[in-house]
């Protein structure tokens, strides 16, 4: 039996386009493998949302040249969203020849094709399509956790942030019907799936483009009728798309965490302007107001840029007044990094290497400092932690996450892996929580 081996750069569509690669290639009979040396095949699924993941790409594909020397016969396909950018893929012809076959991610569904061909070519063959095409169901996918899915609700975005490259890597925003959702999440949960992750770059924009309309806030009441579903997750939103309905939605359906991923960016409207987000401090701060009103102990998590061009320190200050009014559990923080071919990357003020690692740091401090203070108010609490596998660090113990998403590492026997278990909060540390069992062992 032939041997793969997939790498995923990037976000949880990247991860999920990999389970995709990987559920054809189990229909080819294909098996996976975690040695390098012994794989026949080599995916590199890669991201280009900002240049750090970019250089990692190149450096792997350097280091794959020495590998593929003494194993020939290795094939290397390298695929995702920094083929949808013509220079990246010229600069591979030029200086990686070693890789066998490139593609881009709207002719994924192609690759049993592409494989088939690549293996008859001598020479690299490259095809990646530069426009979306119709949505393709059906693709197997082999998921990488049978508890948590992942479950694509729409492609594409229309926003163009205009620091953003995703929009001219993944096309124009497309939904998937209702019902192929709804019948992918019921065949999911007819294994052993308890808990779903809905993804889209913006998934409250979900439906504008299916005939009839339907809002994310209906998809995901219909979802929530699922029987033998425990756990509904949903990322990416957009502040400027969040609407009412939505949150009464995640008010009143059981099965919607009590979670919401919201990037913010940056607490400077003038930024947010030069962003093109569409919304104003002021007003992410309402909608805030209104999550937490609606949704007690709703925990709340973002995405912020620290640099973009033109932030001043009063801009970034703006930003780190947002962080303590809000008190975000997590963030996610990033350098500004320049991509050719958005807006961004024209504008004046780019702002020194020396000036972003400043506010970086900093910004980084106050976010620990407060998601140490909110794990800290779970202690005595018991929550409801469903049990994904044992622990990362001491195989003794188990983990899992609350609804609000947070890590709980807790003694207990093997035997509740995939339950849903009270467990009291005893110890908690910056990103994760220690507890005990609350029903007998
Ligand atoms: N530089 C830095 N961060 C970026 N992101 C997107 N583009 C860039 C960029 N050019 C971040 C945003 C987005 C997350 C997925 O990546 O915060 O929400
Ligand atoms: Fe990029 Fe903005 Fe679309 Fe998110 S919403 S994928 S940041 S353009």
């Amino acid at each position: 039996m032939k041997k793969y081996l997939i790498e995923t750069y990037g976000c949880q569509m990247n991860e999920h386009d990999s389970e995709k690669l990987a559920g054809i290639l189990d229909n080819l009979h294909y098996i996976e493998t975690s040695n390098i040396t012994e794989a026949d095949l080599v995916i590199f699924n890669t991201c280009c949302v900002r240049e750090s993941a970019e250089f990692k790409v190149y450096g792997n594909l350097g280091h794959l040249k020495s590998i593929k020397k003494k194993n020939p016969d290795m094939i290397i396909a390298v695929c995702g969203c920094m083929m949808q950018q013509s220079s990246v893929v010229d600069l591979i012809k030029k200086k990686y020849n070693h890789v066998d076959l490139i593609f881009g991610t709207h002719n994924l569904h192609n690759f049993p094709q592409l494989l088939e061909n690549c293996k008859q070519s001598d020479s690299m063959l490259v095809e990646v399509w530069e426009e979306e095409g119709e949505i393709v169901e059906g693709i197997p996918a082999i998921r990488k956790y049978d508890l948590k899915a992942f479950v694509n609700i729409m492609y594409g975005c229309n926003n163009f942030c205009t620091y953003c490259i995703v929009p001219y890597t993944r096309g124009r925003e497309r939904s998937r019907s209702k019902s192929e959702i709804v019948s992918e999440i019921s065949k999911l949960v007819t294994g052993s799936t308890k808990e779903i992750t809905l993804l889209g770059q913006n998934v409250n924009s979900y439906g504008k483009t299916l005939e009839p309309n339907i809002e994310f806030a209906d998809l995901l009441i219909e979802i929530n009728r699922i029987e033998g579903l425990e756990r509904i997750r949903f990322m990416t939103s957009h502040p400027k798309d969040i609407s009412i309905r939505l949150i009464e939605a995640m008010r009143d359906c059981d099965k919607i965490c009590e979670h919401i991923h919201l990037p913010v960016q940056s607490g400077s409207t003038k930024i947010l302007k030069l962003m093109n987000r569409d919304y104003t401090k002021a007003q992410y701060l309402e909608l805030i107001e209104v999550f937490k009103r609606e949704i007690p102990n709703l925990s709340i998590t973002t995405d912020i840029i620290v640099g973009f061009p033109g932030e001043t320190e009063e801009d970034f200050e703006e930003t780190l007044d947002l962080v303590k009014t809000v008190e975000f559990d997590a963030a996610y923080t990033f350098i500004y990094s320049i991509r050719e071919g958005t807006p961004a990357a024209q504008l004046g003020d780019q702002i020194s290497d020396e000036v972003k690692h400043e506010r970086f740091n900093r910004l980084v401090s106050l976010l620990n400092d407060i998601a140490n203070k909110k794990n800290k108010s779970l202690l005595g609490k018991v929550l409801d932690v469903l049990v994904e596998g044992k622990s990362k660090y001491d195989d003794t113990k188990l983990m899992g996450r609350t609804r609000t998403s947070k890590l709980v590492n807790f003694a207990a026997s093997e035997g509740l892996i995939g339950h849903t278990v009270p467990v009291k909060i005893t110890v908690a540390k910056t990103f994760s929580l220690n507890g005990e069992l609350q029903i007998p062992l």
